[in-house]
C-alpha cells in the first residue's frame, strides 16, 4: 500500500538527483561549451546521432503533466524517426523547482513545464497574475486568456530571458489542506502554509493571517509530516500523487486559484535545431498539449474521489457565505499585486473573461 511513498522517498534521495553544487559544476561546463557548441553540433550531426532533449519536471509520471511529457517523447521520437531522443525526468529526479529553472537557463536541460507561478523570475511579475485569488470563475475563463492574445504576449516576454514558451498545459483549481479544519477566513491565523515562489501567493497567505513558506514540491510531504509546515494549497491530483493527504487532516474545496503550466525550452537550443526537426517537434507539442488538456479535469475529479475514499481527510465544502467571506478577505491581494503586475493586465484579463471590472 505504501509503495508509492517508498518510491517517493527513494527518488527524493536518489543519487541521480543533482544537488545545487553539482548543478553549478555542470552548468559551468555547459555554459562555457555546450550552450555554444551543442546546437551547432546538433545542426551538423550525422543522422544517426540523436539530438537529446532532457525534459525535467517535478510531479509524478502518472499525473496529467507526467503522462503528457511521455506522450511528447513518444510523438517526437516516432515522428523524427529517431533523430530526436527525449529523456523525461519526473518528480524532481534531476532538479527541484528553482534548480530546474536555473538548469534550463544554463542549458543543462532543454525542456521544462513549470507552473506559471514559477515563471515570475523569467518574464517579470506578470505570470503571477494567474495566482490572483478567484480570478477565473471556471476552466473556460482561464482558457480564454491563455488561448488568446494575452497568453501569447506573456510567453513572448520570456524570450528576452533566453526562454521560449511552446504551450500552456492545464492542471486545475487548487484547494487548501491543513492539520486543522479551514472553514472561515479566521482559521488560517498563525498557520505556516507552503506556497510556490510567487509574490501573489505570499500576499494571499499574509492576507489570511498565515505565514507563507516557499518550498519545493518534493520537500512538502516531509515538512508536513514533521510539522515544519501546517498546510499547503494544490490541486487534488498533486495532493494525491504526492501523498500529502497522509500527513494532513482536512481539505477545503476552496477552488480559490488555478494552477497551470507553460512548456518552455532553452531558446538558443530551440532556435538552432534544424528547421524540419523544429517544426516536427512543434507538431508533437501541439498534439501532446491537446492530450494533456484533455486529461487534466478528469484526473482532478478522480483524484478528489481518491482523496475522499482514502478517509484520511475531513473534506469541507465552503458554502456561498463562506466563499463570499474569503473573496472579501482576499480582495486586497489585487491592490498589492499592482506593485509587480503590469498596469492594465488584470483589467484586460477581466475583460477577456467577462468578469466584472
Ligand atoms: C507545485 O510546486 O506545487 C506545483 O507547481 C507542482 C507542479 O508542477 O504541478
Amino acid at each position: 500500500m505504501n509503495t508509492h511513498k517508498q518510491s517517493y522517498q527513494g527518488r527524493a534521495s536518489s543519487p541521480a538527483r543533482r544537488s545545487i553544487a553539482a548543478l553549478l559544476a555542470v552548468c559551468a561546463l555547459v555554459a562555457s561549451q555546450a550552450a555554444a557548441t551543442l546546437p551547432v553540433a546538433a545542426a551538423q550531426a550525422p543522422a544517426q546521432v540523436p539530438i537529446v532533449i532532457q525534459f525535467s519536471h517535478v510531479v509524478t509520471a502518472d499525473t496529467p503533466k507526467g503522462r503528457a511529457a511521455l506522450k511528447f517523447k513518444e510523438l517526437a521520437e516516432a515522428r523524427t524517426a529517431g533523430r530526436v531522443r527525449v529523456e523525461v525526468y519526473p518528480n524532481s529526479q534531476l532538479y527541484k523547482d528553482r534548480e530546474e529553472m536555473d538548469a534550463l537557463k544554463l542549458g543543462a536541460v532543454q525542456m521544462l513545464a513549470p507552473s506559471l507561478s514559477k515563471l515570475a523570475g523569467f518574464g517579470g511579475g506578470d505570470f503571477e497574475v494567474f495566482d490572483l485569488p478567484f480570478l477565473f470563475k471556471d476552466h473556460a475563463a482561464y482558457h480564454k486568456v491563455v488561448d488568446g492574445s494575452i497568453g501569447a504576449q506573456l510567453l513572448r516576454k520570456l524570450e528576452a530571458r533566453g526562454i521560449k514558451g511552446l504551450a500552456y498545459w492545464d492542471n486545475g483549481f487548487k484547494v487548501f489542506t491543513a492539520n486543522r479544519p479551514l472553514e472561515s477566513v479566521h482559521d488560517f491565523q498563525g498557520l505556516k502554509i507552503r506556497v510556490q515562489a510567487s509574490r501573489t501567493l505570499v500576499q494571499q497567505m499574509r492576507q489570511l493571517g498565515s505565514e507563507p513558506s516557499i518550498s519545493p514540491l518534493i520537500n512538502v510531504y516531509e515538512a508536513l509530516r514533521k510539522g515544519d509546515l501546517d498546510g499547503e494549497e494544490n490541486t487534488p491530483v498533486n495532493i494525491y500523487s504526492q501523498r500529502l493527504h497522509e500527513v494532513q487532516s482536512s481539505l477545503t474545496l476552496s477552488r480559490h486559484g488555478y494552477l497551470a503550466y507553460a512548456v518552455i525550452v532553452n531558446k538558443a537550443f530551440w532556435d538552432r535545431l534544424p528547421t524540419d526537426i523544429r517544426s516536427t517537434l512543434e507538431g508533437a507539442m501541439r498534439d501532446a498539449t491537446a492530450y494533456q488538456n484533455g486529461l487534466a479535469e478528469t484526473a482532478n475529479t478522480r483524484a478528489l474521489e481518491q482523496l475522499k475514499a482514502s478517509a484520511k481527510l475531513t473534506i469541507h465544502i465552503p458554502d456561498a457565505e463562506q466563499l463570499a467571506q474569503w473573496r472579501e478577505a482576499l480582495e486586497p491581494v489585487y491592490l498589492a499585486s499592482q506593485a509587480w503586475i503590469t498596469p492594465g493586465l488584470i483589467a484586460a484579463i477581466k475583460l477577456a473573461t467577462g468578469a466584472p471590472p
